[in-house]
């Protein structure tokens, strides 16, 4: 949701701030700020709402210091506005937080502290943990924050900054991530790698519960925790020669899709070797049911995998937003695998819905890109989706490799059941020719630029498919309202004639879903309907499909096995949708209102 970054050491900590800010301004990006101590142990703050941009508009002359933590936010308790901008400072002005979480007693202890005479600035819950540490007689600054944090309940990934003791920050973990990062004579504190991935990847992750102090000679964690070199190419956090990280990541899929299949396909025997997943085939086989559990884009791509184990394993499979579920009281089955798909692996409804399933008894799998994250460490085993540093807002590549993932463990609870060894190999092929189709695609991307400038100008869409076609439409129709800010509607193809035909006309264009399968004429069906009432249609398709007389824009994707259709079939709305806000000229990294991952309830 927000990002931190913090710097101790012998340069000036400002731009360092500021360069980290930059780069992590996808996770939220309403307002910022930044926090120094200066040579004479002062502590001056700037903050405001607006991008980092005008942050740095925006910076006093003289405005330095060598140790300094700034904050990029979006917005949870109270409005964008620059008083509720992080640093937050207590009421001496010597203390100063930034904060990612939500502290579920700060009504309390906001009143708390307004009793004993503490004027309150803002609206957050934030500026407690400031006052907090301000008020606190513990001798040192790791101690005061200790104290502070023993009051409050909830999340936190935070960094803290006091007059009093120069030279050092106090960092602090739990439910938000947190790291250090070593350099020479310098030290980082940052919530996410893309801060300070240029400058250093001998890094310390902090453990939920854990206190670090932070100085330029090094730091001490309160788990007593060593640095470690992490595996990192500094490159996948630039767009490098690409106007934008979405256009790199569409790019970037043949490469990443090979990254997910490498060393999991087995084409002898037809199957999977998924040794994360940490079961046998005896317990493999054991499940009645899958149930599939994420957010957004993770769980539409959740749908495209029900749908195929379903069809290789031919168990009841379905999936659910996390969030519905997780509030529900979900009745927990022994013998139904539970899956979480989650990029981030940050997503707190997702995360939470793990929580409940495993306090219930439940087993948990993990379909999740960042390896060590909240939800990859919540989960019983899993499948590390290996797309790489994911940085545009609206998901690609990683969405992508969600569906690969999926269809390793489908191939997997099919051949621990009925799915033949024929079919097996049939599907690894089929899989192995993915990347290079998925490049076959890419490479026509200037000839749905014309088709996405007509998309762009409807203030409305329909998209619309069926079976294995309908869940690419929700995924489709959730790219391209997220960037181009056009509302986009998803239906079954069926459903259509029950309502919303209504509202088909010249100014409606509709994207048809067809894969080639047998239900390719059902779907030619759907679309003469909406040809009669002079609907527009865009109709993403494969070469086997017979369209009939209908007048349509068509665009193929390459004929595949048809368990593994939905994959190609959304890569042209990536395209669609990325061109469509392109052509409206909007932030294609950064969509209004919307950030990476969504960290609070
Ligand atoms: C946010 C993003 C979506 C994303 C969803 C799930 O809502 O805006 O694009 O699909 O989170 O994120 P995750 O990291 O769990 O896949």
């Amino acid at each position: 949701m927000c990002g931190i970054v913090g710097y101790v050491g012998p340069q000036d900590a400002p731009p360092l701030l500021i360069e980290g800010l930059a780069r992590l301004e996808y996770r939220g990006y309403d307002s910022a700020g930044l926090a120094v101590l200066t040579d004479r142990d002062k502590l001056r703050v700037v903050k405001r709402a607006g991008r980092v941009r005008d942050l740095v508009e925006h910076l006093p002359p003289g405005f330095g210091g060598h140790t300094g933590i700034g904050h990029t936010r979006w917005a949870t308790h109270g409005p964008a506005t620059d008083v509720n901008a992080h640093p937050h400072t207590d009421a001496t002005g010597r203390v100063a937080v930034v904060h990612n979480g939500i502290l579920d007693n700060a009504y309390e202890l906001r009143a708390r502290l307004a009793a004993d005479g503490v004027e309150l600035v803002s609206d957050t819950d934030t500026e407690v943990i400031a006052h907090l540490v301000g008020r606190s007689q513990a001798a040192t600054l790791q101690e005061k924050v200790a104290e502070a944090l023993g009051q409050v309940h909830g999340t936190w990934g935070l960094a803290v900054l006091h007059a009093d003791h120069p030279g050092e920050i106090v960092a602090a973990r739990n439910g938000s991530p947190l790291i250090l990062g070593v350099g020479n004579g310098e030290m980082y504190v940052a919530s996410d790698l893309a801060a300070i991935v240029r400058h250093t990847t001998t890094v310390v992750l902090l453990d939920d519960g854990e206190l670090a102090s932070v100085t330029e000679r090094g730091f001490s964690t309160t788990g007593g925790k060593a640095a470690a070199e992490i595996d990192v190419d500094p490159a996948a956090y630039e767009t490098g020669e690409h106007e934008s990280f979405m256009l790199k990541e569409i790019l970037e899929q043949p490469e990443t899709a090979a990254r997910v299949l490498q060393g999991r396909l087995d084409d002898r025997f037809g199957t999977t070797h998924l040794g994360g997943l940490e079961m046998t085939p005896h317990e493999s086989r054991a499940f009645r049911r899958v149930k599939v559990l994420g957010c957004g884009s993770a769980y539409y791509v959740g749908e495209m995998g029900a749908g195929l184990i379903e069809e290789l394993a031919r168990i009841p499979a379905h999936a659910e937003p996390a969030s519905e579920f997780r509030y529900r009281n979900p009745i927990v089955e022994r013998d139904t695998l539970y899956v979480a798909v989650s990029q981030s692996g940050e997503t707190l409804d997702t995360l939470l819905a793990v929580e409940e399933i495993k306090r219930k008894g439940g087993r948990v799998i993990g379909l999740v890109n960042v390896v060590g994250s909240a939800i990859a460490r919540a989960c019983d085993g899993g499948i590390y989706l290996h797309a790489g540093p994911e940085v545009a807002v609206a998901s690609t590549k990683a969405v992508t490799n969600m569906f690969l993932g999926f269809a390793l463990l489908a191939l997997h609870l099919g051949r621990v059941r009925d799915l033949s060894v024929a079919d097996g190999k049939r599907l690894v092929a089929g899989l192995e020719a993915l990347p290079d189709q998925i490049a076959e695609i890419l490479e026509r991307q200037d000839e749905l630029a014309e088709v996405a400038d007509e998309l762009a100008k409807a203030e409305s869409l329909f998209f619309i498919g069926r079976v294995r076609g309908y869940p690419v439409a929700r995924e489709g129709a959730q790219k391209f309202k997220e960037i181009s800010y056009r509302h986009a509607e998803a239906y079954p193809a069926s459903e259509l004639k029950h309502g919303p035909l209504a509202l088909i006309s010249p100014t409606m264009p509709t994207v048809v879903i067809v894969p080639d399968d047998d239900l390719a004429s059902r779907n030619v069906g759907a679309l003469e309907e909406i040809a009669a009432r002079g609907g527009p249609l865009v109709v993403i398709t494969q070469p086997g499909v017979d369209l009939g007389g209908v007048q349509v824009t068509r665009i193929d994707v390459p004929a595949s096995e048809v368990e593994l259709a939905p994959i190609l079939l959304t890569i042209p709305l990536q395209l669609l949708a990325y061109r469509a806000a392109l052509a409206l000229g909007h932030d294609i990294d950064k969509p209004r209102n919307l950030a990476k991952s969504v960290t609070v309830e």
